[in-house]
């Protein structure tokens, strides 16, 4: 009843020229797959490009991050209301990269999941725990603040169109991944709470993508795992090849 959605976040990678041609292929090559969603995250300067470049085909666009204001005095912030006008249709939101390097926490998250909802855009709201975490038997504790603090104030409409990305920190481009048993216990501990503060139907419904070093050769055993929707992959989607398999996944 998930519909499974593969999405590929770009980073800080990709000239307009690059990115163009990933996109491409990209477009070319995924003709005819209409039962899995698949998604690009791009930089935001090749947004309107790669948007061009895949109209008409099965990728849809995403961007890695937004600001939580439609318009105003806030230079150098891009809002959801300007990312759908540049052909997004949805916005990652809390990658653990921006919680680290850019200092944000759960609440300052939480608004920017609300103003991208308010905008009509979907939400991939990326949650998970550090090494250190995860040894200090912290894991659970982190994941359910993250939840709580990400998804506070939202209706059981509203989350009809947020997507959970559970990314163990000390997982994402270190090419160690989880394993299909750790991904799934924390995939079924997040459905868990998805249920506790919604509904068992929203927490049924609710797509959670598991992310950190899925690459070719693991995507198969993880998409078998219940509770794992889909894929948030970094490294192996600037790769044609290597993307196009992953959104090919047997399980
Ligand atoms: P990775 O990145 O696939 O390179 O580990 C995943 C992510 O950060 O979304």
């Amino acid at each position: 009843m998930r519909r499974p959605l593969i999405a590929g976040n770009w980073k800080l990678h990709k000239t307009l020229a690059e990115a163009r041609q990933l996109a491409a292929q990209l477009a070319e090559k995924s003709r005819g797959i209409d039962d899995r969603d698949i998604m690009v995250a791009p930089v935001y300067t090749a947004l309107t490009t790669v948007s061009e470049v895949v109209q008409g085909s099965a990728i849809q666009l995403a961007a890695q991050n937004c600001y939580p204001q439609e318009t105003g005095a806030f230079t150098g912030e891009v809002s959801p209301l300007l990312l759908k006008d540049a052909g997004c249709s949805a916005v990652i939101i809390g990658h653990s990269e921006r919680r680290q390097l850019m200092a944000e926490n759960d609440a300052f998250i939480n608004l920017k999941l609300l103003k991208t909802l308010e905008s009509g855009l979907q939400a991939i709201l990326c949650i998970g725990e550090t090494l250190q975490e995860r040894e200090n038997d912290q894991m659970l504790d982190v994941l359910s603040r993250q939840v709580k603090g990400g998804l506070a104030g939202l209706s059981a409409e509203q989350m009809e169109s947020v997507v959970i990305a559970y990314e163990p920190v000390w997982a994402i481009g270190t090419g160690v991944t989880a394993s299909n048993e750790q991904a799934q216990e924390a995939h079924s501990f997040i459905r868990g709470l998805l249920q506790g503060l919604f509904t068992p139907e929203i927490a049924a419904q609710t797509r959670i993508l598991y992310g950190g070093s899925v690459k070719p050769n693991n995507v198969d055993g993880l998409m078998a795992q219940d509770d794992i929707d889909g894929a948030l992959v970094g490294g192996a989607s600037l790769n044609a090849e290597d993307f196009l398999r992953i959104v090919k996944f047997s399980s």
